[in-house]
């Protein structure tokens, strides 16, 4: 697997942690490592085989949407699926095997908030109501490196159009299972779990905003934010949330996970800006992991097109990472 240099996207201790838990986190982070080392292959094939099968997997693969093309090779499946990031599983890239711990079935999702009706819906009714098409994404993490996906799904605006917001919605805010006994993660307790975020009505709406089921013609891996999680390729990726239960429509700006964790450094908008450096570092290039090679970063990641227009107005707003 691809390795690189750690770019300081966890934070340093002294900015995110009150001072008496630094030496906490340390600890949390090496028993962290040390089970996620212990999950054997075998327990790692018997929680594998108690989710199969899955009950969606006949809809995969999907038709492909031509209208969304790449300009350069979709990242090999095995890299993808091992370089993550997942904090509730860790925080480093190689989550993928304690991942597995996540239980997908059941899963369901709470539509709630400024709706016409209130509802809970499983994640298998969910996925059959709405029409899946494959669509080939870049995706570029604030940390300065990026991937092309096959993604799988549903347009974000198919999901406000069965939650029926009324007219005072203007956020959709999402949020991350809590379940500290299957993401030990989430035992940390400097970080404000669930992970949160969230877009306005209009960038819901937006084309491109994508609700993921699947990836690489199949339900999406656990690694990569099973059942349900977000693609909005022209942001960083921490906007894209994985594994969602919650979705609220509300008419307060969420405040998200890493907005809460360290706001200078991560806001609300994260759009991909060449332009504007990280505090901590350039995002003039990114590496394109599994090649070793750096190209440069694209304004709204190269879906300027689609998106421009939703933020010509908010000249006052800090609209990157
Ligand atoms: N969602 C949750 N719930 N937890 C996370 O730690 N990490 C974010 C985002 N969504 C994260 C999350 C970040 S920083 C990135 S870059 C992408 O997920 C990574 O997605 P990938 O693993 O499919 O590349």
């Amino acid at each position: 697997m691809h390795i690189m240099r750690r770019r300081g996207w966890e934070l340093p201790e002294h900015m995110a942690t009150p001072e008496h838990l630094f030496f906490d986190r340390r600890a949390f982070l090496q028993a962290a490592g040390l089970m996620a080392a212990t999950l054997s292959p075998a327990a790692a094939m018997a929680q594998r085989i108690a989710d199969l099968p899955d009950p969606t997997s006949d809809l995969y693969p999907a038709k492909r949407n031509e209208k969304f093309k790449l300009d350069r090779p979709i990242t090999d499946e095995a890299i993808n699926t091992n370089y993550n990031n997942f904090y509730e599983f860790g925080s480093s890239k190689s989550i993928a095997r304690a991942a597995q711990a996540l239980r997908l079935r059941p899963w369901t999702i709470k539509i709630e908030g400024m709706v016409e009706k209130p509802q809970e819906v499983g994640i298998d009714d969910l996925i059959r109501k709405m029409p899946l098409e494959e669509r080939l994404y870049r995706h570029r993490c604030v940390e300065a490196w990026g991937m092309a996906i096959p993604w799988t799904g549903f347009p974000l605006a198919k999901l406000v159009d069965l939650a029926k917001p009324t007219s005072s919605a203007k956020y959709v805010r999402m949020e991350t299972f809590l379940d500290k006994n299957m993401a030990f993660g989430q035992r940390a307790p400097y970080y404000p779990w669930p992970y949160v975020e969230g877009v306005t009505m209009a960038e819901a709406m937006n084309d491109l905003a994508f609700v993921v089921t699947g990836a690489y013609g199949k339900p999406v891996s656990k690694s990569q934010g099973a059942p349900l999680r977000l693609a909005l390729p022209w942001k960083y990726g921490f906007k894209s949330i994985k594994s969602i239960t919650r979705v609220i429509f509300t008419d307060q700006r969420p405040k998200t996970f890493w907005e809460t964790l360290q706001s200078s450094e991560y806001g609300f908008w994260a759009n991909v800006n060449p332009q504007v450096p990280h505090p901590r570092w350039s995002q003039a290039t990114e590496e394109v992991i599994g090649t070793g090679q750096r190209r440069p970063t694209l304004l709204f990641n190269g879906y300027g097109e689609f998106v421009a227009d939703l933020y010509k107005d908010l000249k006052g707003e800090r609209l990157w990472a």
